[in-house]
């Protein structure tokens, strides 16, 4: 079984696992890091969005075999530890100012997907749309787009330069 070496977390990381099995199997079933969800495994639902290289991607999507030694993945246990914080990443606060989770199933990937989205703009130069908002694919079955929305905002806000 071939070796695969990539960083998770901060941390370098390898496993003997095939080169086609997706990345959201090796995070979850041998690593046992359980915060990115499966919802469909085929890139549709979000609910598995993580970070590689600080952006936005869906870890059912890859295969493990695909990543190189120095690509970084990020779940949503990393989130905040990874910046050095004791307490909660601002996205994760403004999700509980809010009040946003139901039953929490696809929340981690939301919050990835919205940091994510935080760090683009910013990048941009510029502030969250409406439009941008409207771009979010990530599916939730108990409906609590409002209240993502509006996370969403107040977490970007609250996001220093290094979040
Ligand atoms: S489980 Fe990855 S997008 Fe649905
Ligand atoms: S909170 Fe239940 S699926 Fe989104």
């Amino acid at each position: 079984m071939p070796k695969q070496t990539f960083i998770l977390n901060g941390k370098s990381v390898t496993v003997n696992v095939a080169d086609d099995v997706r990345v959201l199997w090796v995070l979850r079933d041998i690593l046992k890091v359980t915060g990115p969800k499966y919802g469909c495994g085929i890139n549709v639902c979000k609910a598995c969005t993580s970070h590689v290289n600080g952006k936005a991607f869906n870890p059912c999507s890859v295969k493990v075999g695909d990543l190189k030694r120095t690509d970084e993945i990020t779940t949503i246990e990393g989130l905040a530890t990874l910046d050095g914080r004791k307490d909660l990443h601002p996205m994760q606060q403004a999700w509980i100012d809010r009040d946003v989770a139901q039953c929490g199933y696809c929340q981690p990937g939301q919050i990835m997907e919205a940091v994510a989205l935080a760090r683009r703009v910013r990048r941009e130069r510029r502030s969250i749309t409406e439009a941008d908002l409207d771009a979010i694919r990530n599916v939730c079955r108990c409906g609590t787009y409002t209240r993502i929305r509006e996370a969403v905002v107040q977490g970007a806000r609250a996001m220093g330069p290094n979040d």
